[in-house]
């Protein structure tokens, strides 16, 4: 970010106003409000209408058919630098820039629950692969596209399947404005705390970098069927092992990642406004390409430190095989980030280290082949996450189904 840092012109509000290049708007292609580091808003090769600059940020005014464009040219241009939010107004925009929520800090501390080493030894390879391979067949999982109606149909029906005979598991699609994908939600209704929430999520959609036709492949094998299918596989040995929890679990699979958080930045924002007091997030998104000499890389910005010290001391105690390191994203790069901006602690571990990810994201050819056909790298995160879900959830394992 220093890059960008020293590019800004710092705390205070500066009018900028760039003229519109490229194509008429049309009525077909609604303008909407986005927020982009300054230095890139100046560059971007497609049409924005910025209103102001703040803090670093550019709030800027982009057709609809350009997203994906812009998408596209801020990968290419910054690999630690770009992406943006999708505002839905230009007063919410301002606001949540300006007048950041509170941020709820929390102390954690490893507990020493014996249930858990059993469960991680359950994960299964071949299970995760196999909801890869399932929702990477979904001709693509377009925000836009029925299909990416479908695909989270699909996650909705493996959960409530996995889920069967437990009345205190619920799974619902939460429903949007502005485009048809809804996000999937599993709770677990926690026995001792029920108020008290922790969240694991992924971004169910998949996008490509070239194409917003509804019809267009984007398997999104590692982003980020890669994510839903790890969460899958340790809701699944949950369930398997009768576990119940004292505080109350919310999975996620939401809508719209690709194109500016918005499904994660509905939920989490609906989650401040009434007031949910969310213990941790842990987001899963790109689990399964082994680019770097480590199994599982934390980013360090836009979270929580307390959360990602804890996540860290959870591995030491529950799986300490398993090699870890630290990198940052450089950008609001996921889902994280939309709980972070509403104030609430959240974590990312991810795949490699930043630029050696998954070089074949948002492309056709985001595929199992590029991680030999196999789900081995993803299992480290399934036990991650159940580790986590059973520490800071207080699982254990119960003798009534
Ligand atoms: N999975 C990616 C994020 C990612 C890619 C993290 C490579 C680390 C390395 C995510 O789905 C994505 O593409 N995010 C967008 C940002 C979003 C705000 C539109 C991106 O990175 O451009
Ligand atoms: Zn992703």
């Amino acid at each position: 970010m220093s890059r960008m840092q020293k590019r800004s012109f710092g705390l205070g509000v500066v009018a900028i106003s760039t003229a519109l290049i490229g194509s008429p708007i049309l009525d077909k292609d609604p303008l909407v409000w986005i927020s982009i580091p300054q230095d890139a808003q100046i560059k971007s090769p497609v049409s924005l209408k910025t209103a102001l600059t703040t803090h670093g940020l550019s709030l800027a005014q982009v057709p609809t058919s350009q997203i994906l464009p812009l998408s596209h040219w801020m990968h290419e241009t910054y690999h630690r630098c770009g992406g943006f939010f999708y505002e839905s107004s230009l007063e919410e925009a301002r606001e949540a820039i300006e007048h950041p929520v509170a941020k709820t800090s929390l102390s954690y501390a490893p507990q020493a629950n014996v249930a858990i080493s059993p469960l991680l030894a359950q994960v299964k390879e071949e299970s995760i692969r196999t909801t890869i391979e399932t929702l990477a067949q979904f001709q693509n999982r377009l925000y836009s596209s029925p299909h990416g109606v479908e695909s989270q149909k699909w996650v909705m029906q493996k959960w409530q399947e996995i889920a069967a005979g437990r009345n205190d598991i619920t799974v619902e699609l939460v429903s949007h404005t502005g485009y048809i994908q809804p996000s999937v939600m599993l709770t677990i209704r926690g026995l001792g705390n029920p108020n008290d929430i922790v969240v694991l999520g992924g971004h169910g959609d998949s996008i490509l970098s070239t194409s917003r036709d509804p019809e267009i492949r984007a398997p999104g094998a590692d982003d980020n069927a890669s994510g839903i299918a790890t969460i899958t596989e340790a809701l699944k040995i949950l369930v398997g092992n009768t576990i119940r929890f004292q505080k109350t679990i919310k999975l996620f699979s939401y809508a719209a990642e690709e194109v500016g958080l918005r499904g994660s930045q509905d939920i989490a924002k609906s989650f401040r406004k009434n007031n949910l007091n969310v213990k941790g997030v842990m987001q899963l998104d790109m689990t399964n390409y082994a680019g770097s000499p480590f199994d599982i890389v934390f980013m360090t910005d836009y979270v929580d430190t307390n959360l990602t010290t804890y996540l860290q001391a959870l591995l030491k105690t529950h799986a300490p095989e398993i090699k870890w390191t630290t990198d940052t994203c450089g950008y609001a790069c996921s889902d994280h980030a939309s709980w972070t901006r509403y104030g609430y602690p959240s974590s990312m571990p991810f795949e490699a280290r930043m630029n050696e990810d998954n070089p074949r994201i948002h492309t056709t050819r985001d595929t199992l082949d590029m991680s030999k056909g196999r789900a081995e790298h993803a299992v480290s995160f399934a036990k991650l996450a159940l580790a986590y879900l059973m520490d800071l959830g207080g699982g254990e394992i119960s003798l009534d189904q």
